[in-house]
């Protein structure tokens, strides 16, 4: 049976880190899905179109080029804001859903993170976690994070950005931040990232020993 995880949560509440991690130890692929959304809402700012220009977020969903994925702008603090904004169009989604179960139809497995990966996008997952941490650790590391990336920025101000963003992305109609009823909540607060792996391979080897 492939080995499908998927990997829920807020912003910088380490899904993303995680999946890394557990992607290379298990040998899986590992698609970050928030890149995507990134990946539109990018393309259409380098259009010059607006991020309310509901038809051309759409196309440019529909029209996604893989190779736009490893832009480094695409982890500027800003277009985690722009992605937030196109993310709740559901023609959009629509468009990135096929392309992700695409993905996790791997005959080997495979891990993504985001924000509706045990709801939507793989419901049959073989395991689910749903990352969680404080609203202010996760500031901490967003602003430890882009301090290294050379992007100044108000720890205050990182924290109303994230708190608005978990705000919309928990509110939106179209597949709405959620922990799914069968995943396991794993709260990093207190956990760095190699107690939090180590945490989630004895979450995923428990359910692995289940479903045989
Ligand atoms: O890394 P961070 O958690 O800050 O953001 P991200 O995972 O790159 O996601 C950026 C935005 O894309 C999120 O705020 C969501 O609005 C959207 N997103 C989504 O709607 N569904 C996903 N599966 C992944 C991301
Ligand atoms: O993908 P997501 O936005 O949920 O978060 P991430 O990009 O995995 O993690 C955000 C930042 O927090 C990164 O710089 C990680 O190295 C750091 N981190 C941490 O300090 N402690 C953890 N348990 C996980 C991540």
């Amino acid at each position: 049976m492939p080995l499908v995880i998927a990997i829920d949560g807020p912003a910088a509440s380490g899904k993303g880190t995680l999946a890394k991690r557990l992607a290379t130890h298990y040998g899986l692929p590992h698609l970050d899905t928030g890149l995507l959304y990134r990946a539109v809402a990018f393309a259409l700012i380098q259009s010059g179109l607006s991020l309310e220009d509901r038809a051309a977020a759409a196309r440019a969903a529909e029209t996604l080029d893989a190779g736009s994925l490893t832009d480094t702008r695409l982890r500027d603090r800003a277009m985690g804001e722009a992605a937030s904004q196109i993310s709740a169009v559901p023609e959009v989604r629509a468009a990135l859903l096929a392309w992700q179960r695409r993905f996790a139809a791997d005959p080997a497995g495979a891990v993504l993170d985001g924000r509706d990966i045990g709801t939507v996008v793989c419901p049959a997952a073989s395991v689910k976690l749903f990352i969680t941490a404080s609203s202010l650790e996760r500031a901490r590391r967003r602003h430890r994070e882009l301090a290294g990336r050379g992007e100044a920025a108000s720890l205050e101000g990182i924290l109303a950005d994230i708190e608005a963003r978990d705000a919309r992305d928990s509110s939106r109609s179209a597949a709405p931040l959620r922990m799914a009823d069968d995943a396991v909540r794993l709260d990093t607060t207190e956990l760095d990232a190699a107690a939090a792996f180590d945490e989630a391979r004895a979450i995923i080897e428990r359910a692995r020993a289940t479903i045989g």
